[in-house]
C-alpha cells in the first residue's frame, strides 16, 4: 500500500464538476470507519447515503458559508482520510475552532495519514490567525495518542458520553485542547 510520502493532503474547494466523486469517496471513507467501528456520532444501521447525505447537506453548506475547513487526504487518486475545522464560534471566540472527523479509512491506517491531515490542519488554522484549537474524543479510542503526540492537552474525560457504533454500550469522551499562540 501507500507510505506517508505519497499522501497528498489538499483543501476541499467543492467545484460542481467534482463535486459527486467526492461526496461519494467522502462518504465512502465515513461509511467504512463507521462500519469498522469508529465512534463518530453515527450508529448502525448507517447506509452508504447516509454517509454520503452528511457530507452533501451538512458539511458542503458549511463549507461554502466560509464557516468550515475541509482537508482531504489522496492516496492513489482516492480520498482515504479528511478532517474538519469548524470555525463558527460564538462573537466572543473568533480565537478558536473545533477539530472534527477526523477519519482514516481502515485499509489505509497508520501509514501516517492521519498525523498528516492533523499537521496540515494546524497550519491552516495558525494561517487563519487561530491561536486555540479544541476537540473531544472517545476515550481510549485510537486518536487519542494521535493527539497527545500532536501537543494537544487532555482535560479529563466525560462518563457516558456516546453510544458506541453498535449501540452495545456508552462510551466516555476525552476534551482536550491545544494552544497555538498566546495571546
Ligand atoms: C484515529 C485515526 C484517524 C488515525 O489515523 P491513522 O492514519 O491510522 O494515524 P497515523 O498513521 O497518522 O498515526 C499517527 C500516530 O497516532 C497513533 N495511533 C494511530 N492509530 C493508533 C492506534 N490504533 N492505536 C494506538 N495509537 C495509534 C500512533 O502514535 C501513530 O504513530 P505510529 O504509527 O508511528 O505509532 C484512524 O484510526 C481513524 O480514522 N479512526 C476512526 C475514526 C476516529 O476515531 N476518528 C477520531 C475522531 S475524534
Amino acid at each position: 500500500m501507500n507510505t506517508a510520502e505519497s499522501i497528498r493532503i489538499e483543501r476541499w474547494n467543492p467545484a460542481p464538476a467534482a463535486l459527486s466523486h467526492e461526496l461519494e469517496m467522502l462518504g465512502e471513507v465515513l461509511h467504512a470507519c463507521v462500519h469498522a467501528g469508529a465512534s463518530v456520532s453515527f450508529v448502525l444501521p448507517f447506509s452508504h447515503e447516509d454517509a454520503t447525505a452528511f457530507w452533501r447537506d451538512h458539511v458542503l453548506p458549511a463549507v461554502r458559508a466560509g464557516t468550515r475547513l475541509v482537508l482531504l487526504a489522496w492516496l492513489d487518486g482516492r480520498i482515504m482520510g479528511t478532517v474538519q475545522l469548524d470555525m463558527l464560534t460564538p462573537p466572543n471566540q473568533p480565537h478558536r475552532a473545533e477539530v472534527k472527523k477526523l477519519l482514516v479509512h481502515p485499509e489505509a491506517r497508520r501509514r501516517g495519514v492521519g498525523k498528516s491531515l492533523m499537521t496540515a490542519l494546524e497550519d491552516h488554522a495558525r494561517r487563519s490567525r487561530l491561536t486555540l484549537l479544541t476537540l473531544d474524543t472517545v476515550t481510549g479510542g485510537a486518536a487519542e495518542p494521535l493527539y497527545l503526540s500532536q501537543g494537544y492537552v487532555a482535560l479529563g474525560s466525560i462518563p457516558q458520553y456516546a453510544l458506541n457504533f453498535d449501540s452495545s454500550k456508552v462510551e466516555a469522551t476525552t476534551v482536550m485542547y491545544k494552544i497555538l499562540s498566546s495571546r
